[in-house]
């Protein structure tokens, strides 16, 4: 990991730090970059409510004094005020790629349920067009057959998820994510992909060497990812 990298990510997460407001739900995301957003947050010490992606990150936010909350079960949350999270590919389009932290289903959860979400992002994750690996979650059972049906997809030697399933990459090649976003979200047994749609992004915030750059993406207020 370059050095150079982390100042990116820091830079982009200070800044989505900064757009968080007293009072605000909050849903927090997973990884690298979101490791700079947690101290960035809890530093400015507003009242908030956040909900997290995986349990590393509800780890490191409680231990920063951040107040955690469940969105498991009817009593949780059902609207959020803002998502803030790293991507691992952005492209042009606005279209992402998510969970090389194994932890998209949540996330895109999150994300369903917010009135904003901002992608944090050193430059390094720009690209021209988005390519496999594409995250996928699946179902333990049927498995084999979920396998047999996707066809190129490779298993991830790492833990399930929180919620029980199977972590892997779609590898094959494609040109059109919607197209692809639609055929996992059809395929029995994938639980979730990691291909998020600009439908449910508001805005992409690039660490780019010493400058942040903020790109809009998409400013609708009710957004789901089947839309
Ligand atoms: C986790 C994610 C992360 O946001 C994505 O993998 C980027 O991670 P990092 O900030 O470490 O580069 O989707 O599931």
């Amino acid at each position: 990991m370059q050095l150079s990298n982390e100042n990116e990510k820091q830079l982009a997460a200070d800044t989505g730090a900064e757009l968080v407001q007293d009072g605000m739900y909050v849903g927090l995301g997973t990884g690298s970059t979101v490791a700079w957003l947690l101290p960035a947050l809890a530093a400015r010490r507003l009242e908030l409510s956040c909900v997290a992606s995986s349990p590393a990150t509800e780890q490191v936010a409680r231990k920063l004094g951040l107040r955690v909350e469940s969105f498991a079960g009817r009593g949780a949350p059902a609207q959020l005020d803002i998502v803030i999270d790293g991507a691992d590919q952005v492209a042009p389009s606005g279209w992402l790629v998510k969970g090389g932290g194994a932890a998209h289903t949540r996330e895109k959860a999150l994300v369903a349920a917010a009135e904003r979400f901002v992608v944090i992002v050193s430059s390094d994750k720009v690209v021209e067009r988005l390519r496999a690996p594409v995250p996928l979650e699946l179902l333990e059972f049927g498995l084999a057959a979920t396998l047999a049906r996707l066809q190129t997809v490779t298993l991830r030697d790492v833990p399930r998820s929180p919620d029980g399933g199977v972590i892997a990459d779609f590898t094959g090649p494609f040109d059109d994510p919607a197209e692809l976003a639609e055929r996992l979200s059809l395929t029995v047994g994938v639980v979730e992909h990691g291909l998020f749609p600009p439908e449910l992004v508001s805005e992409v915030v690039v660490g780019r060497g010493e400058k942040v750059e903020r790109i809009p993406v998409h400013d609708g207020a009710t957004r789901s990812p089947d839309s």
